[in-house]
């Protein structure tokens, strides 16, 4: 068990292990962030979660930065270690690789990625 000290911190970022994911390299796009955190000396300023599915397995391996509220999808190692340069080392989300990003609006599609299915439905009459 472990409490982290997150003030100061700038970036969550969270790297989804779902099956779907996992099935997908999950686990070596977790390792990628981790060790690129650490060679860029950020493991300060970032704080990484594993999490279970967070329902967009079309678009595995799905990665998740807040602040932003920056959703990517298809993310492999290289696109991980990309994402840690670009995103969380010098502000500038890799704008290709969204499937959502938050607004003010709310969370907006980007690049046409999968839909989905609505979450809202009809009411039966
Ligand atoms: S397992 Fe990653 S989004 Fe479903």
């Amino acid at each position: 068990m472990t409490t982290w000290n997150l003030e100061g911190n700038q970036h969550h970022v969270l790297m989804c292990n779902g099956s779907s994911c996992m099935r997908k390299g999950g686990e070596e796009v977790t390792q990628a962030i981790r060790e690129e955190i650490t060679a860029r000396n950020m493991d300060e300023v970032v704080h990484t979660s594993r999490t279970r599915c967070n329902g967009r397995c079309k678009g595995a391996c799905v990665v998740i930065v807040y602040p932003e509220g920056a959703w990517y999808e298809e993310v492999d190692v290289d696109l991980a270690r990309k994402i840690v340069g670009e995103h969380l080392e010098n502000g500038q989300v890799v704008e290709h690789a969204l499937s959502y990003v938050t607004t003010e609006k709310g969370m907006e599609p980007r690049n046409n990625r999968t839909v989905g299915i609505d979450k809202v439905k009809e009411p039966s009459c």
